[in-house]
């Protein structure tokens, strides 16, 4: 390559998406392909927002409201919050980028944990962040380990709780022992993606609570999963009005559509479909532990919508076969668990599929 472009972009690999259902069937000539590869909601998603969606359609050649006025309000109102601590985004995706093109310079020390989110990877790299991975426990986060790796000269810590892709999560104790221990001049950004899913009564339900004590920490949150709408693109980050003003500072103006922005408002008001949806994911879970159980495969007990389990073969390969069933899931990949792969929780039929499947390939 002869034009000159940025070196830290050597380091970082592109983020490889879920398959899509229509590019299998194409590619391997199938009728029938389930996804369980990117946590997608399985009931696709509320009612409510295809009205909404509908109506707003209308008003398609004018620009959304830049400032999500109405869908800060409505968020605010939910959390108990004031809507100038609310910054929604095009998916928490955006925030990632948002967020590491704010505070990390070249050189900063940044803390993150060694199977999780990619993208908290990617955005650190490519801002030249002094790299501190702490390595997993039992395929969990290590909260000691991070206590250890922090230092004051800490710029940023990412945690993600419930984590992607192992589905464990760190209790609500351990998270303020660990922000306790960290200088007021670190930043924290706690991802809580799959909050809704988490029903352990040791997980901290009350993060928005802790933000009052802790200025330096920002709670991320989407409606990709729970709420279904990951099409759409919408997030919303929760914390320090400073803080989130900064971020709004390069933030593209009409980051979220006018669709969006309707579509979000329905889906947080729907919370039949939320339950249905929850109590779908339960009963998912009893089964496919059963199912991981009876094939004496090793598994992670999960608070999110996925489960992480150790085919104790090739992940790569095991994911290859099952796409040639019409399966699609992921490998988590990296030399240390190169066994290890990730389902997301489907409806019961397609987690049936999924486990038929894999027990032939097995
Ligand atoms: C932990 C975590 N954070 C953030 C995201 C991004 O979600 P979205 O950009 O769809 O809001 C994901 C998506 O998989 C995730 O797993």
């Amino acid at each position: 390559m002869t034009v000159k472009y940025r070196r830290e972009l050597d380091a970082i690999s592109a983020y490889v998406p879920g398959k899509p259902i229509d590019a299998v069937k194409r590619e391997l000539g199938l009728e029938r392909v389930i996804k369980l590869a990117s946590n997608e909601n399985p009931f696709g998603f509320s009612d409510s927002v295809r009205a909404a969606v509908m109506q707003a359609l209308d008003e398609v050649n004018l620009y959304p409201d830049g400032n999500a006025t109405l869908l800060k309000e409505k968020i605010a109102e939910k959390y108990g919050i004031k809507p100038d601590m609310v910054l929604p985004t095009c998916g928490s995706d955006e925030m990632v980028d948002l967020i590491a093109k704010t505070f990390i310079d070249p050189g900063s020390e940044v803390v993150m944990a060694e199977v999780t989110f990619p993208r908290y990877l990617s955005t650190s790299q490519m801002m030249g962040a002094n790299l501190k991975i702490v390595p997993m426990k039992n395929m969990a986060y290590d909260l000691e380990g991070f206590r250890r790796a922090i230092t004051p000269q800490t710029r940023l810590v990412w945690l993600c709780n419930p984590n992607n892709p192992t589905g464990s999560f760190f209790t609500r104790d351990e998270l303020i022992r660990l922000l306790e221990s960290i200088s007021p001049e670190t930043l924290v950004v706690y991802d809580e993606a799959y909050f809704e899913f988490a029903t352990h009564p040791e997980y901290p339900r009350d993060s928005l609570d802790l933000l009052q004590r802790h200025r330096n920490m920002l709670v991320m949150k989407t409606l990709s999963k729970a709420y279904g709408i990951a099409g759409l693109r919408i997030g919303f980050t929760i914390g320090d009005s400073a803080l989130l003003g900064m971020i709004n500072k390069i933030r593209n103006p009409f980051n979220v559509t006018l669709l969006t922005q309707a579509a979000a408002m329905a889906a947080l008001d729907d919370d039949e479909f939320l339950v249905k949806t929850i109590e779908n994911n339960e009963r998912g879970k009893v089964y496919l532990y059963a199912q991981f159980e009876d094939m004496g495969l090793n598994f992670v007990k999960t608070e999110a919508n996925h489960i992480a389990f150790d085919a104790g073969k090739d992940g790569e390969v095991v994911f290859q076969e099952l796409l040639r069933k019409g399966v699609i899931i992921r490998p988590i990949g990296g030399t240390k668990y190169d066994t290890w792969l990730r389902v997301s929780i489907g409806k019961m039929e397609e987690n049936q599929a999924f486990i038929k499947a894999l027990r032939e390939v097995l």
